[in-house]
């Protein structure tokens, strides 16, 4: 080797996008909606990481109710991760298809576990041929102070109820909830056999948020991760049978065997679209398409707690990442995803103008109150924690998941390769994004952009200097 063979290669902060002439004068001419998969849309380019302190089903509802989408984590059991797609799945769709049930002999502690676990307020009380008896909400039960009180004690009787029928318009619903000012109006049958329940909130939820990313049926859309080792078809399966409308293959090094053979595995055991990573190189990307993938994701070692570079020597800054998978990408139709090391919503723009159809974060969000990270006073300051998935605890947390007694040798052998820190603390969703939203739109203003397509054609990066560099980046605070 040589050393002027060596390439440079560039990361965001190397850059800077020049200035188009312009003739969009307002943001709101700016369209930020992308494509996922071919199959899949967003109204907005932003995923939310696969990680614990970042992604579970309440991230990923306002991911999705924003117009992006959630990528649920893989550190659980299959059932756990199965069932927060399915609270993402319920969240939305005016109509519950199969509302959760509760029989009339069960108590109001089974009801409580129930309502806890599954995250919900109310259960339709119903015989063993699924006819209906009665409603049980929080509110009948929060007072009750025997938890072995029978459920047909506490629930308010079907006498009592005012109920719909399966082929009502959201129209109909919505005259029947206002009129007789109810929450939940369930739908059965004229054998009085439970069809579906429409909940207020939901309708409410569906008028206000046109710009939601909803599947065919207007429920929001959702991701989960799965892995390539021991039981991932398992879980590839019954993530899709929760109605997952992607998998995402998550590997540290995609560019490998193992994730080749899983991915023709994962396609013969079901047909959810996957995207498969993570890589930094043309040749990468090209194996993963070849091998089935529906979307590559991108980037070795930009992370905000990954110190994979640090430990192993191995990663590329991830602009030139984007650049050349892109070239790859392009070539067969397939959209990237530029995964990690996003500091600031300029970094969404240039990721997108290198050619990512959208960025995935996990630090920003992980600040936010969707999160599940839980809460930390540092130096006086509100954080939340956020852990690299290969970080040693996250690692001993996996193994704990796997088995219940963990050999020590194993926990000796662990070299890790992110780090487990916090965050500050940030406030809602919906205000991180639209700060990050806004940013990216004014971006693409400057390089003359109306859409995505738009911002790819137009872009023309610069290099900076160390002068430029301390011009751009050092300012007051
Ligand atoms: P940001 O910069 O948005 O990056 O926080 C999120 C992405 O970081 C990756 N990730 C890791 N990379 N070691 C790594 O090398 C880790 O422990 C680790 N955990 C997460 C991942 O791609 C994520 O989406």
């Amino acid at each position: 080797m040589k050393t002027e063979e060596i390439k440079y290669a560039l990361s965001y902060g190397d850059v800077l996008l020049v200035p188009r002439k312009s003739s969009i004068d307002s943001r709101r001419k700016v369209d930020v909606s992308t494509h996922l998969t071919k199959g899949i849309k967003l109204n907005l380019p932003l995923i939310s990481a696969n990680m614990d302190t970042v992604t579970e089903a309440t991230m990923a509802i306002a991911m999705a109710t924003l117009g992006g989408i959630g990528i649920i984590h893989r550190f659980m059991d299959i059932e756990s991760e199965a069932n927060e797609v399915r609270k993402v799945k319920r969240a939305q769709s005016y109509i519950i298809d199969n509302p959760y049930c509760i029989g009339p002999d069960k108590t109001v502690e089974e009801a409580r576990y129930e309502m806890a676990k599954k995250g919900i307020m109310s259960l339709l009380v119903v015989d063993k041929s699924f006819k209906l008896l009665g409603i049980l909400t929080d509110r009948d039960i929060r007072f009750v102070k025997d938890d072995k009180t029978k459920i047909s004690k506490a629930m308010t009787p079907r006498a009592r109820l005012i109920v719909g029928t399966p082929g009502m318009t959201d129209e109909e619903a919505l005259k029947i909830l206002d009129k007789h000012r109810l929450e939940k109006l369930p739908l059965v049958d004229r054998n009085n056999i439970v069809r579906g329940l429409i909940t207020s909130k939901d309708i409410y939820k569906m008028i206000h948020s046109e710009n939601s990313a909803k599947d065919r049926r207007g429920r929001l859309l959702v991701g989960a991760a799965i892995g390539v080792k021991g039981d991932y078809i398992e879980r590839a399966t019954k993530l899709a049978e929760a109605e997952t409308d992607l998998l995402v293959l998550d590997i540290a090094h995609g560019h490998s065997e193992s994730v080749f053979d899983a991915l023709k595995n994962i396609k013969k055991a079901t047909d959810v679209p996957i995207i498969a990573g993570n890589v930094a190189t043309k040749e990468g990307t090209e194996d993963l398409i070849a091998a089935g993938a529906d979307g590559v994701k991108v980037g070795i070692g930009p992370g905000a707690a990954c110190i994979t570079r640090t430990v192993t020597g191995a990663g590329m800054p991830q602009l030139t990442a984007v650049i050349e998978c892109y070239e790859a990408s392009n070539a067969h139709g397939i959209e990237i995803i530029a995964d990690g090391g996003i500091k600031a919503s300029g970094d969404i723009t240039k990721a997108l103008a290198a050619g990512a159809g959208s960025v995935m974060i996990g630090s920003i969000f992980a600040g936010t109150d969707e999160s599940p990270g839980y809460f930390t006073i540092r130096n006086g300051v509100k954080h939340k924690s956020y852990r690299g998935m290969a970080s040693f605890g996250a690692n001993v947390s996996r193994k704990r998941i796997d088995k219940k007694e963990v050999d020590p040798q194993e926990i000796f052998d662990i070299v890790p390769e992110g780090v487990e820190s916090s965050v500050v603390y940030k406030g809602s969703m919906k205000e991180v994004v639209n700060q990050l939203i806004g940013g990216l739109k004014s971006g693409m203003s400057y390089c003359g952009a109306a859409n995505l397509e738009e911002l790819r054609k137009n872009a023309k990066f610069v290099r900076l200097t160390n002068s430029g560099l301390s011009e751009s980046y050092e300012k007051l605070s």
